[in-house]
């Protein structure tokens, strides 16, 4: 039996899904039952049936699965699919970063550790940070973590001045403007679609900004033909799957990489999420104190989400 056959007979035989990111390979995407942004992996995780979660992604979203449904069994094909940005936190500096400002609403982007959510008032992704931060007054104090270049997206947009943790992802900040700029005059009639993720001097070269879901829609409902897409190369697969009659280019890095993979994201391969589902390990574990915290403002994110 193949690899495919035989993931599939494990996930009926032990009542496990698979859940992948936009940013996986093309071969884990095609086998996982859910393929979506941070957003949609933690609205699943919080209401699916199955007793054992595989999350094809990176820790902290087996985390995020885990805080929501304590009572499954949330396995990931490597424990080493860790993420830059979650890294760029660490939770007793953020905790003295709060300690610094008195009286501010703490936003946290989904990427953090369990233990940076538990530090914090409301959980947000790419795909609703905006919405979210609107639901409060326009010129409340708020700390917005860990991701500067999100953080300072949505100041501009928003015209306010929420205090910024520094802290970035390293596969996003490896997209150049000069390089983009060049790749916009070779294909002048191609939108380019970018993640908030991104430096503003690419944010401001782009026609789009949004999560990873976000492009996607814009891309099916966009008249044009072809796309520049700035974000993690993993996108362009389901890109290309939905929306075959058009063209998707993606963004080199500025190391010349004609894309730009996450080495975190790409570290889970079919063998390993076979290998998981047969042993049922390496499961993620969250610490029972910090979940009852961190759980908090991930049930608000929800909540204001619906
Ligand atoms: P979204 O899934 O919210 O688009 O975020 C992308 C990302 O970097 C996930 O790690
Ligand atoms: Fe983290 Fe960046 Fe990889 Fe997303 S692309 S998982 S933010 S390192």
């Amino acid at each position: 039996m193949d690899l495919v056959n035989k993931i599939n007979e494990l996930k009926k035989q032990k009542n496990a899904i698979i859940m992948a990111h936009y940013y996986q390979d093309a071969a884990i995407q095609d086998i996982a039952d859910y393929v979506g942004d941070s957003l949609a992996l933690a609205q699943w995780a919080a209401k699916t049936e199955a007793a054992i979660i595989v999350m094809c992604g990176v820790h902290f979203m087996g985390e995020t699965a885990k805080i929501l449904s304590p009572q499954k069994r949330v396995l990931v094909p490597d424990t080493a699919a860790g993420c830059s940005l979650a890294d760029s936190c660490p939770a007793d500096e953020f905790a003295a970063f709060i300690k610094e400002h008195p009286n501010h609403t703490v936003i946290s982007y989904v990427n953090t550790t369990a233990a940076v959510k538990a530090l914090t008032d409301v959980v947000v992704t790419s795909t609703n940070a905006k919405a979210i931060v609107d639901t409060f007054e326009p010129d409340a104090p708020i700390i917005f973590g860990p991701d500067h270049n999100l953080g300072n997206y949505i100041n501009e947009v928003t015209g306010r001045k929420m205090v910024l943790w520094n802290g970035a992802c390293h596969v996003h900040e490896k997209f150049a403007a000069d390089k983009l700029k060049a790749l916009k005059e070779q294909y002048p009639d191609a939108p380019v679609l970018t993640h908030p993720e991104c430096k503003q001097s690419v944010v401001e070269l782009s026609d789009f900004v949004g999560s990873t879901q976000a492009i996607l829609n814009y891309a099916g409902k966009s008249d044009a033909k072809r796309f520049i897409v700035v974000t993690e190369s993993g996108i362009l697969h389901k890109m290309r799957q939905q929306y075959p009659e058009k063209e998707f280019i993606p963004a080199p890095s500025v190391d010349g990489a004609a894309c730009n993979e996450c080495n975190y994201m790409r570290l889970n391969t079919l063998q390993k999420v076979y290998d998981c589902l047969l042993n049922e390990s390496p499961q993620v574990l969250v610490d029972e104190a910090v979940a009852q915290q961190a759980v908090k403002p991930i049930l608000r994110m929800l909540e204001l989400s619906k």
